[in-house]
């Protein structure tokens, strides 16, 4: 049978599938069964028209590759399993023969994941970039700090008339600013504490913060999945890369308007290279302004601050907790809409606290 010949694709992440000359399927990888969330057995003898609702095209593309006998990619294929949401997918078919038994091999790829993956990669090396010149930076800034004030305090102490001390003042002051701020750009501070723990709870201790910082004119919508599985991480850091993100979006809209926290279940997602069965989205949905166009690049570099008194600290700090867990962080935004999205794996299995 053709199927013993492929060995090799039990282990593939990449969902895979097994036709005979008349369509049917042989064969399903462990991948294939979960992307149609359906078994070998469901699928088995069955053609695509039966197991899918919309399959005319990737009919189609299996008859071409059969009929010239060479591989065919089709790109955008939209396949929707009985009673299911439909799946966006790219179809390779290849045909196969193995001692004159003919057959093709289907390889699906989902295709906003195939586009997210490209752009995670991109955003994972630009916050590694990020976190290098940041400390690089920071220590840079610290060595000097320490002369600055010790020579403040010793020229204090030389005064002739002590007002002037009032200068003095100011930069040892504003040295210890420098300090605190650099202190806090060397993160991690400390190593983070895992628990299993529900995003809903992490996103209403954000909510009541919010709440006590504008008690009017703010409108606080909730849309939870409930079926939302915990995830293992560290609460704390959670509740402050999602409060970072929350507050700028109150700022943004002057405190006048709607904020949404959106949370759902994405199955068979890939963040940071590495693929998960489960994966908690969540997003921070404001109706303000907007991000301007500007700053939309380096939007999570530190120091980059839209408003007077920011130090452009707050999303390069989310961002840092977001992918020490794993997980990756992204905006759309136009104005009256900006949606910050953060993607956070859920681990099967975890123990309950
Ligand atoms: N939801 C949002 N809408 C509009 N602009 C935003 C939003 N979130 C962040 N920004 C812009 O990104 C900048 C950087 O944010 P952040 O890193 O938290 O630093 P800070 O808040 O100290 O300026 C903000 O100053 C603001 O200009
Ligand atoms: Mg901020």
């Amino acid at each position: 049978m053709l199927a013993s010949a492929l060995p090799g694709l039990e282990l593939l992440a990449t969902a895979v599938v097994l036709v005979d000359e008349h369509s049917r399927v042989l064969y399903a990888n462990p991948a294939a069964e979960n992307l149609f969330e359906m078994s070998v057995r469901q699928l088995k003898g069955h053609t695509a028209a039966e197991i899918f609702v919309g399959a005319e095209r990737l009919q189609a593309a299996l008859e071409f590759a059969r009929s010239n006998a060479c591989s065919y990619t089709e790109q955008d294929l939209e396949l929707t399993p009985a009673g299911r949401l439909p799946l966006q997918l790219s179809c390779c078919v290849t045909p196969v023969d193995e001692g004159g038994e003919r057959g093709l091999l289907l390889e699906f790829r989902p295709i906003d994941q195939r586009l997210r993956v490209d752009r995670e990669e991109r955003l994972l090396s630009q916050s590694l970039a990020n976190r290098e010149l940041i400390r690089n930076l920071a220590h840079e800034i610290k060595n000097p700090l320490g002369g600055i004030r010790g020579a403040a305090q010793l020229l204090e102490r030389e005064l002739p008339r002590p007002q002037l001390a009032e200068y003095t003042s100011v930069i040892i002051h504003e040295a210890d600013r420098l300090q605190s701020l650099m202190d806090r750009m060397l993160t991690p501070h400390r190593l983070p504490q895992l628990h299993a723990f529900s995003v809903h709870e992490a996103l209403e201790r954000v909510r009541s913060v919010i709440r006590a910082e504008t008690p009017e004119g703010l409108e606080i919508e909730r849309d939870f999945d409930v079926s939302l599985p915990p995830i293992v991480a560290d609460m704390e850091q959670i509740i402050q890369a999602l409060l970072n993100i929350a507050r700028n979006a109150v700022q943004a809209m002057r405190g006048k308007g709607t904020l949404t926290f959106r949370t759902r279940v994405v199955r068979q997602a890939i963040i940071a290279r590495r693929r998960y069965r489960h994966v908690a989205r969540v997003e921070i949905i404001d109706t303000g302004p907007g991000i301007p166009e500007s700053m939309q690049d380096k939007l999570f570099y530190p120091l980059v601050s839209g408003r007077d008194g920011g130090t452009g600290l707050g999303l390069s700090i989310a961002q840092t907790y977001i992918t020490q867990h794993g997980g990756s962080i992204e905006f759309e935004s136009r104005p009256g809409r900006t949606c910050f999205i953060i993607h956070l794996p859920i681990v099967e299995g975890a123990p309950k606290h």
